[in-house]
């Protein structure tokens, strides 16, 4: 079973600022990142075998155009240009899946927006 890293709990980080002011989130609220390049959320997350795992990062963009972002596992990109679709509301919370190769141990998972306006608001990471 996955284990859920909310954005809005340490270790966890937001370059930005937590917020609950949409409904729908889990935990105490989300990740709302900076509107800029590399305002990022990062999330460290224990993984029990190498190889290639599943993630899944629930976010929600209330805005009319994709927020792209790269995930960068342990510092380096694993995917480029993530497409954070509109989900309509800020209150419309989706699920994004990704496979990334992780190391045993700790791993750091870093979605970095690659535009000005910055991350969609993040939920979480289930890992
Ligand atoms: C609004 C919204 C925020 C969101 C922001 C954005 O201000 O309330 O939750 O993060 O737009 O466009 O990034």
């Amino acid at each position: 079973a996955a284990t859920r890293h909310e954005a809005e709990s340490a270790p966890a980080t937001c370059d930005g600022a937590v917020e609950s002011n949409h409904a729908g989130y889990s935990g105490s609220g989300f990740c709302n990142g900076g509107n800029a390049v590399g305002a990022a959320v990062q999330f460290t997350a224990t993984a029990f075998a190498a190889g290639a795992a599943t993630v899944a990062v629930r976010y929600a963009n209330g805005g009319a155009t994709g927020r792209p972002a790269d995930l960068l596992v342990n510092g380096a990109v694993a995917h480029t240009g993530i497409t954070f679709e509109p989900t309509g509301a800020w209150t419309a919370w989706s699920t994004k899946t990704l496979t990334v190769p992780v190391n045993t141990g700790t791993n750091t998972l870093r979605l970095s927006p690659s535009t000005a306006d910055g991350l969609a608001n993040i939920d979480y990471l289930d890992f």
